[in-house]
């Protein structure tokens, strides 16, 4: 089937000359056509084989292949979009700490990100696309990250991606009219947090993000655009505090619903039986010291 949509897009001249600018490319975690669920369990997974899921969970389990077209990066790596589910087990325990039942976690991180890697040197740029899946919509009563870089000492994040209700709605600045917004929040510690970007989250096409980090310059730039349209600056350069190192998170992180000054890790409600998911595609990361950025196919 998937083979079936590529051969239709190269029909229809999608494909022509579908070559990136092409940029150094770090970590290119671009699905390929032959990949199972089952290979994200092993050690020669891209993504770190481990974390972050449910306790009781396996990649095999979480991840699927929606029968979607390939994202705008996706296309010339012939790759295919993978979705990343919760359901009710989706709950993570960290090493030596409680279970963390305020959230619902499914995360794929680089496996070479270690926190201190080539990727968060220099000037790196991080991509990803993501689309939503009707036969598992996310439920935008509470706040979800889809996307976020946390510093290499888990104390907060350079940025984070968001959707749905903030927990905090005096938190976020400006303060969010419409839960169904993509969103690009900066470090994470600011209080308020603030807002750089926001776009309708539009149900049933592409949307593809770009994020440039200076990560000793504290600058930010970023990339947007839907469909197969080349990225366009929406942000930037403008400052944000990029220092600590870490890992880029692409996976869903679900907060719970509840009082404000609740321990959001550890309590706050979370409804059952849920079957939530988002599709992903085009996820790499590039070298940008030289102010290369890929924005388009040719
Ligand atoms: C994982 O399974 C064990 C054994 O059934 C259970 O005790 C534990 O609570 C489960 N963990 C989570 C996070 O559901
Ligand atoms: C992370 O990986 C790099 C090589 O990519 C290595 O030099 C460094 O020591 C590693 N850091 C940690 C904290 O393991
Ligand atoms: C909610 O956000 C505001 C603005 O950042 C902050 O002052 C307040 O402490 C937050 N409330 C809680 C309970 O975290
Ligand atoms: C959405 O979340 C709220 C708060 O957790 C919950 O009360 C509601 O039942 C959920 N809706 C659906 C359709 O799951």
């Amino acid at each position: 089937m998937l083979h079936l949509l590529l051969a239709a897009l190269a029909a229809s001249g999608a494909f022509a000359a579908a070559l990136p600018k092409s940029c150094p490319i770090l970590f290119d975690g671009r699905v390929a056509l032959t990949a199972r669920a089952a290979d994200f369990d092993k050690d020669t997974s891209k993504f770190d084989h481990q974390f972050v899921h449910g306790e009781n969970q396996t990649w095999a389990e979480i991840l699927k292949f929606p029968v979607v077209s390939p994202s705008l990066f996706d296309l010339p790596k012939f790759a295919k979009a993978v979705e990343v589910t919760l359901t009710d087990a989706s709950i993570f325990v960290p090493g030596g700490g409680p279970p963390q039942v305020g959230f619902r976690r499914s995360e794929l991180i680089p496996a070479s990100n270690n926190g201190t890697d080539v990727t968060v040197q220099g000037t790196t740029t991080f991509h990803w696309s993501l689309r939503d899946d009707p036969a598992r919509p996310l439920n935008y009563s509470h706040e979800y990250h889809p996307v976020w870089h946390e510093t290499a000492d888990f104390s907060t994040s350079e940025f984070t991606f968001q959707t749905g209700t903030p927990f905090n709605a005096s938190f976020e600045n400006p303060q969010v009219h419409n839960a169904r917004t993509l969103r690009l929040a900066g470090r994470q510690s600011n209080s308020p947090e603030t807002i750089f970007f926001s776009t309708p989250f539009t149900l049933g096409i592409w949307h593809n993000f770009a994020l440039t980090l200076g990560w000793e310059t504290n600058e930010l730039t970023f990339y947007y655009s839907s469909g197969y349209a080349p990225l366009k600056r929406v942000v930037g350069p403008t400052f944000n505090d990029n220092s600590g190192g870490g890992q880029f998170h692409v996976g869903l992180l679900k907060l719970p619903t509840g009082p404000l000054g609740i321990d959001v890790l550890h309590e706050g409600f979370q409804a059952s039986h849920i079957h939530e998911g988002l599709i992903y595609g085009g996820v790499f990361i590039e070298v940008s010291s030289s102010g290369c950025v890929t924005t388009g196919l040719l």
